[in-house]
């Protein structure tokens, strides 16, 4: 195609990013990162009492990736949940399982973001705007039950917020395979209008996402009486680098405070913010007992919030 590495290096600050060879599929990366998650909390799989995988690039349209994810880990019988949510994926992922584990339901679910992109991209000219931006990846995380007495020490999620308008859904999209149009679900027409790839409003995406981070980050700081300047680390989505720049300066955080990643893996959509923590501890910016806000902005638009204490 027809781009420069300083036009997308100055536009988002993507320098690299991996892309799947061969038969790897989305619930691949997703098994790896699980595998590694569940290790480094000392779990093994049948420890879990439920999985949550967010993509936006499953294996197959249909069953969800999730299920795949579940054998390939060995399990058989808990509930294997896929979230669509894009690029919020990951922190709806974490709502609804601090939801089950709140009510009693469950005890140690298994948090996955993972995405093939690279076979899902418009790799002509055409497609530029969108393509350059995309990676691969996986990132995952096990959440547990835990009685918190020292909640300014002690590991916990404190809250998420959700939010989503359905009004730009088509502002950032995959329009087919599709049952929505007066054709088959996968028609020779789709393909010839490129309706398999990402259609994407750049402008639009920048606006509202440097919007509406910073506003779910404020109502959850808000919730608990913290301000900005408490967060010790913020780990956001990585859609574009100068997106995270603007919602610092919003929140007014140094920029020593946010900890990004997309300079290396581009866009890894639902994987950036699982990603990014388990990036931040190995770097030693993320400790036990610091707090930490994450926010998300994505197709949809879907859009929300965690804070929790690592
Ligand atoms: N290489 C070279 N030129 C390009 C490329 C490319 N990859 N892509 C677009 N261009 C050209 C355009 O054709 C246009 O040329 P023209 O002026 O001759 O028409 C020119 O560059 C400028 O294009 P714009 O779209 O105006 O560029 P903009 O400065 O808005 O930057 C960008 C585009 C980086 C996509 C920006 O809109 C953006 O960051 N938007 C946010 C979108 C985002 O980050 N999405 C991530 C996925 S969604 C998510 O995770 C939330």
């Amino acid at each position: 195609m027809d781009t420069s590495d300083e036009w997308i290096v100055q536009r988002t600050g993507i320098r690299e990013r991996r892309w799947v060879e061969g038969v790897t599929s989305t619930s691949d990366l997703a098994l790896e990162a699980a595998r590694r998650a569940l290790e480094s909390a000392g779990r093994a799989p049948e420890d879990l009492d439920m999985i949550f995988l967010a993509t936006l690039s499953p294996d197959h349209f249909f069953p969800g990736s999730a299920v795949f994810l579940q054998t390939k880990l060995g399990l058989a019988g808990i509930p294997a949940i896929d979230v669509r949510q894009q690029c919020t994926g990951f922190i709806y992922a974490l709502s609804m399982a601090d939801q089950y584990i709140r009510t009693g339901s469950a005890q140690r679910i298994l948090i996955v973001g993972a995405e093939v992109h690279s076979k899902g991209l418009d790799k002509s000219t055409r497609g530029r705007d969108v393509t350059v931006l995309f990676g691969d990846g996986a990132g995952a995380v096990v959440l547990e039950a835990t009685e918190v007495n020292e909640p300014d020490r002690e590991s916990h999620l404190l809250s998420t917020h959700l939010y989503s308008d359905g009004a730009f859904a088509e502002e950032l999209w995959v329009p087919a395979v599709s049952t929505a149009y007066d054709e088959e679900i996968v028609d020779q027409r789709m393909l010839d209008r490129g309706d398999q790839y990402p259609k994407m409003n750049g402008r639009q995406v920048f606006v509202n996402a440097v919007k509406r981070m910073p506003e779910a980050v404020g109502v959850a700081l808000e919730q608990h009486g913290y301000q900005a300047e408490d967060v010790d680390l913020f780990v956001f989505h990585q859609a574009n680098l100068r997106i995270n720049e603007a919602v610092a300066q919003r929140l007014g955080v140094p920029e020593e405070k946010v900890f990004n990643t997309i300079e290396k893996y581009g866009n890894t959509t639902a994987a950036t913010i699982p990603i990014g923590l388990d990036e931040a501890v190995k770097a030693g910016r993320l400790e036990s007992g610091m707090l930490v806000a994450s926010a998300a902005f994505g197709s949809g638009f879907t859009w929300g919030s965690a804070l929790l204490r690592w």
